[in-house]
């Protein structure tokens, strides 16, 4: 397979020729932060998180999407970059609820993460909070769309992963939402409840219905799997 040789903060790295920025980097070890990115699915760049400067490109360009080339020269460290990562991460917490405290994602949450990293200590932008019901029509999985940071995490492993196309984009601008066809329950959908899209999303918009009830014992059952390895923690006496 072809290749190219470009400079990552002064780094000369090799790459195959129309990989992403992101993967060059993340190959020769330098970390850029990402936020839409899961691996092995098609790079959407609708987080803006993964912002680099690449000498001749206009503005910052999104790692995830931009595909190296023979030569280039990318940086992805400045205070340029620091700062418009910080502004993203203000912007997508403008409009999400200021709840981390009691949200069942505090401290597992990878927008919490980046705005502590990047040193966001309050909101600059005060957005219109969106305003959805919150799916809980079915017995395995809370969908809460005030929490959604619409990174497609979820689409993308539904339709690329599991091929169930359950989840999908609908409406447009500040009502562009996740959801399935005619924004129905999804207990009225084909979903099989895998949790793949509860595993992806970054934040606290998929979660499992044990976690979001919380305070409820799994109850112990006896079982003929002890070596299954599946986790369940049921009661094997
Ligand atoms: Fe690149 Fe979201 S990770 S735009």
């Amino acid at each position: 397979m072809e290749t190219v040789n470009l400079t990552i903060d002064g780094l000369p790295v090799q790459a195959y020729k129309g990989a992403s920025v992101l993967a060059a980097a993340s190959n020769a070890g330098i970390k850029i932060p990402t936020l839409c990115h899961l691996a092995d699915l098609t790079p959407e760049g609708s987080c803006r998180i993964c912002l680099v400067e690449v000498e001749g490109a206009r503005g910052l360009v999104t790692a995830c999407t931009y595909p190296v080339s023979e030569g280039m020269v990318v940086r992805t460290s400045s205070i340029a970059i620091f700062e418009a990562r910080k502004s993203v991460v203000e912007l997508i917490l403008a409009n999400h609820p200021q709840d981390c405290l009691f949200c069942k994602r505090n401290l597992d949450c990878e927008l919490q993460s980046l705005a502590a990293q990047l040193g966001v200590k309050e909101i600059r932008f005060q957005g219109e909070i969106r305003q959805s019901a919150i799916d809980d029509s079915n017995p395995f999985i809370i969908r809460d769309n005030n929490k959604c940071i619409l990174c497609g995490r979820c689409v993308r492993v539904c339709q690329e992963i599991q091929c169930c196309n359950v989840l999908d984009w609908t409406d447009r601008g500040f009502t562009s939402k996740i959801a399935p066809a005619f924004d129905d329950p999804m207990v009225k959908t084909d979903c099989f409840f895998c949790g793949t899209c509860v595993s992806a999303c970054p934040v606290g918009a998929l979660l499992e219905k044990p976690m979001f009830n919380e305070g409820v014992p799994d109850k112990k059952v006896k079982t003929t799997c002890p070596f299954c390895g599946v986790g369940c923690n049921y009661d094997l006496n």
